[in-house]
């Protein structure tokens, strides 16, 4: 928390995605709540003003340093509630025979893809584990993301899936930005269970979730609920023990097949159901009014060159709340870049700049139960802001990969300053 109060000053667009209790959803998500010529100040770490830049007088308190946004947009500081951001080494060699025409299935059942990550993670140092977060973190926020999400699930036994979260916990303590830490020790069967899947899912059951909940190191538990993994029942019984404990869910659904995972996160009172590429409308309907949020990953779908993107419109219009993330992981989408997923969701998708905004903001915030207290700007929340040097919030999805970030405040903090300004303290220039 940075001593010295803030005043960011007179932004052409303020883009606040204010007054959400719930995720925002259906003709909502269109709802930024732009402030034109906008400022806010921050205190102690929160946001104590917003509204427009006449009305600032009075409201900063003396000795703070004011950032001058004019021609400039500031949004919330953006959410990237889906990542798998804890691993070892990468896989650019199947990146290329991927390239070359092998699928991604077909590159997993020769030995490669999750397990290949699992074994690089085992055998890898905690400390390489740490600097590799870090600097996936750094990138994260090189695009204006101040909260992220990351699973475990390079581990895929008790102590290394505890090691997994363990760094996650490391790695947020260390850095500027938060980590929501999620539990996906169900995210493959390990070498050790390959002709016992039920094994693996006992020891999920009667170890495995139990000693993270006893760790206090989750506060997700997520599944890859999909053909060749998870079936929907072993999800259900994995994600049901993790509820009783006090886990929050999440769930990988109907990536690949429309195999009934969204309409398992509706019925179990899932915070997200995630990826959701072929989820078919009769389980859109099932999420709609569950509280669930729809994480979306066209990301995945573009690094691994399908064709066929997640039906957000249909989300949207069954008034399902669409969050947007990049799954940054070094199989399916190696990325930290979640403005180029407000570009897909528009390109490939069909939504809105507006939506997409509201996407990787309150949406995000909602589907890592931080909404009370991220991505939205309002008076109370915790002070994470992004200053975009863009004229609008549209050029966002519009300049594909831009590199616009300006300033990033985390709590009330300025922990990027790309800008050429010198900051003036103790009253407008
Ligand atoms: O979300 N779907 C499963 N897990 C990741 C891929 C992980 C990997 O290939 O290493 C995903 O796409
Ligand atoms: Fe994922």
């Amino acid at each position: 928390v940075q001593e010295r109060p803030l005043l960011l000053h007179n932004a052409a667009e303020l883009v606040t995605v204010a007054g959400f209790f719930d995720p925002a959803a259906g003709d909502q998500m269109e709802e930024l709540g732009i402030i034109q010529g906008g400022s806010v100040v921050c205190q102690g770490g929160e946001i104590t003003f917003v509204g427009k830049s006449a009305d600032v007088d009075g409201t900063v308190p003396d000795d703070y340093t004011v950032i001058d946004a004019t021609g400039k947009v500031i949004t919330p500081g953006l959410v990237d509630a889906h990542t798998h951001l804890v691993f070892a080494g990468s896989r650019e060699d199947e990146f290329e025979q991927r390239v070359r025409g092998k699928t991604y299935l077909e590159i997993a059942e020769a030995g490669g893809g999750i397990l290949r990550s699992v074994r690089q993670f085992r055998e890898a140092s905690s400390s390489d584990l740490l600097e590799g977060a870090l600097s996936r973190l750094d990138r994260h926020l090189s695009w204006g993301v101040t909260t992220v999400e990351s699973k475990s699930g390079y581990g895929l036994e008790t102590s290394q899936e505890i090691r997994g979260l363990e760094t996650i916990a490391r790695a947020s303590k260390a850095h500027c930005l938060d980590v929501v830490p999620t539990f996906l020790g169900a995210h493959e069967f390990p070498s050790e269970f390959r002709t016992d899947h039920d094994a693996y899912v006992q020891l999920l059951l009667d170890e495995m979730i139990p000693a993270v909940v006893e760790s206090g190191l989750a506060e997700f538990c997520d599944v890859f609920c999909e053909e060749g993994v998870f079936t929907v029942d072993q999800s259900r019984v994995v994600l049901q023990k993790a509820a009783e404990l006090g886990l929050g869910l999440k769930i990988h659904a109907d990536e690949f097949s429309d195999l009934g995972g969204a309409k398992l996160a509706a019925e179990l009172g899932a915070r997200s159901a995630d990826h959701l590429v072929r989820t078919s409308v009769e389980s859109i309907e099932a999420l709609a009014g569950s509280g669930c949020v729809a994480v979306l990953l066209p990301g995945t779908t573009f690094f691994l060159g399908h064709e066929t993107y997640a039906p957000a419109r249909e989300f949207i219009r069954r008034g399902v709340p669409v969050a947007l993330a990049t799954d940054n992981n070094p199989g399916s989408c190696m990325t930290e870049c979640l403005p180029l997923m407000m570009t897909l969701g528009c390109i490939q998708m069909g939504m809105s700049p507006a939506e997409v905004l509201t996407a990787v903001t309150i949406n995000g915030a909602h589907a890592v139960n931080r909404s009370h207290t991220i991505g939205s700007i309002e008076a109370g929340k915790q002070a994470d802001l992004v200053v975009f040097d863009m004229p609008s919030y549209r050029y966002l999805p519009y300049h594909v990969a831009g590199g616009h970030v300006d300033t990033v405040v985390k709590r009330g903090a300025v922990v990027l300053d790309r800008s050429d300004r010198t900051d003036s303290q103790s009253g407008l220039t």
